[in-house]
């Protein structure tokens, strides 16, 4: 909980798993470090998001996120999870693939155009533009609306992190996302496009049934900031990776490396998001030998449960030759990202054209990389680059 832990919580996370995957906190809460321990947490129905505590009032971050499907139980949750797959679906995900490709291929004639000049911020010039643009067109939010969402986004997760529940800053946020998406609703209610937006007003489970307004609103809001908070971070420290192992990115030129193991083990190394929260909704459960009342809390550190040592060899090394990773780091069971194959495949795309298009691509002297300063969502904040020019 503290700016040098959030940091580097690696050796934390190592100190953690001396104690145990599963150890209890003061207060009657667990924490949960283990892959095996965090995998049966978030695959057993009997462990669910906690409910809250009294009526919601207002209009905040947390009343918004708490009517999405990221923090809904059984049965909203399933009801409104079947009505979102029914339109994000594999087809249309597979179908973004030559729009990826064109705006990674856009974004990187920028940075070659900056080719030996001054150093440029990839956060801001890649890593960031790339996934709002992707989910951006999937919504169908116009080009010129979509850098506003970078601080409203930052804003809004901020309710997701443990000490920002009452965050004014993200019930600004919350608003303003709200006063942007309703007209954005009516005006597609009224006039359907081929747009995502469109596809979930229409969209009707086989009982009829369909998103409320409320519901509409705050799943095309999570889906708008979980699309590119998460993302964003998964380029940035990937790219961060690569260019502290310039051999590395060599092998994955010749193609001695695939491209996907690479952002696995990106994944695996260097969780995007590094913990979800659970509460035991059943009685009698235990996960190894603890036993966890019901009612009790549980943090799952996903980005720990990545590196236990009982699950990979030498887990504080980055190594993308490794067999058998799957990482955590998109959740698992029934809350399991929606945006994973999305994610996946930006990321491929992105890396595939960086490797080939930039041979010589490196971190700018004397502009130190700066983390966001984040428990839950781990990523850069700025991480200036140098495109030097080629031959
Ligand atoms: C590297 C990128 C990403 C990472 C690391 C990531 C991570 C996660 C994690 C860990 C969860 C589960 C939360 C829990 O179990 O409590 C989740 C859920 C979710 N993600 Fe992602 N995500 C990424 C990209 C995306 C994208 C691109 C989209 C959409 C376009 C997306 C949409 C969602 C949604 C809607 C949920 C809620 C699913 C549910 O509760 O049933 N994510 N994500």
């Amino acid at each position: 909980m503290t700016p040098e832990g959030r940091a580097d919580p690696f050796p934390l996370y190592a100190a953690a798993h001396r104690l145990g995957p599963v150890s209890p906190l003061p207060g009657g809460a667990f924490l949960v470090c283990g892959y095996a321990a965090a995998d049966q947490v978030l695959r057993d129905p009997g462990f669910g998001l906690a409910e809250p505590a009294g009526p919601d009032p207002g209009d905040g971050a947390v009343r918004l996120m708490n009517q999405s499907i990221l923090r809904a139980n059984p049965p909203d949750h399933g009801r409104m999870r079947s009505l979102i797959a029914q339109v994000f679906t594999p087809r249309r995900v597979a179908g973004l693939r030559p729009a990826i490709e064109a705006a990674v291929g856009a974004l990187i004639d920028q940075l070659i155009a900056t080719a030996g000049g001054e150093p440029v911020d990839f956060m801001d010039q890649f890593a960031f533009p790339l996934p709002v643009t992707v989910i951006g067109e999937l919504l169908g939010v116009p080009p010129g609306d979509r850098r506003r969402f970078r601080p409203l986004a930052a804003g809004l997760t901020e309710a997701l992190e443990p000490a920002g529940g009452a965050s004014a800053t993200a019930d600004a946020a919350a608003r303003e996302l709200a006063a942007y998406f309703v007209p954005l609703i009516g005006a597609r209610r009224a006039a359907p496009g081929a747009d995502l937006v469109s596809a979930l007003v229409a969209a009707r489970d086989a009982d009829d049934g369909r998103l409320t307004d409320r519901e509409l609103l705050a799943n095309l809001i999570l889906l708008l900031v979980a699309g590119f908070e998460t993302t964003t971070s998964l380029l940035g420290n990937g790219l961060a990776l690569l260019l502290d192992r310039p051999a590395l990115a060599g092998s994955l030129r010749a193609g001695q490396i695939p491209v996907p193991a690479f952002i696995e083990e990106v994944l695996r190394y260097d969780s995007p998001v590094q913990a979800v929260t659970r509460r035991a909704r059943a009685h009698g459960r235990t996960i190894g030998d603890v036993p966890v009342p019901y009612g009790s809390d549980l943090i799952l550190l996903i980005g720990a449960a990545n590196r236990d040592p009982a699950r990979y060899r030498d887990p504080g090394g980055f190594d993308p030759t490794r067999t058998d990773v799957r990482p955590l780091s998109f959740g698992a069971g029934a809350h399991i990202c929606i945006g994973n194959s999305l994610a996946r495949l930006e990321a491929e795309v992105a890396f595939r054209q960086l490797l080939g298009r930039l041979p010589a691509i490196t971190a700018a002297p004397g502009r130190p990389a700066l983390r966001r300063d984040r428990l839950v969502l781990r990523g850069y904040q700025t991480l200036p680059v140098r495109i030097h020019p080629v031959g």
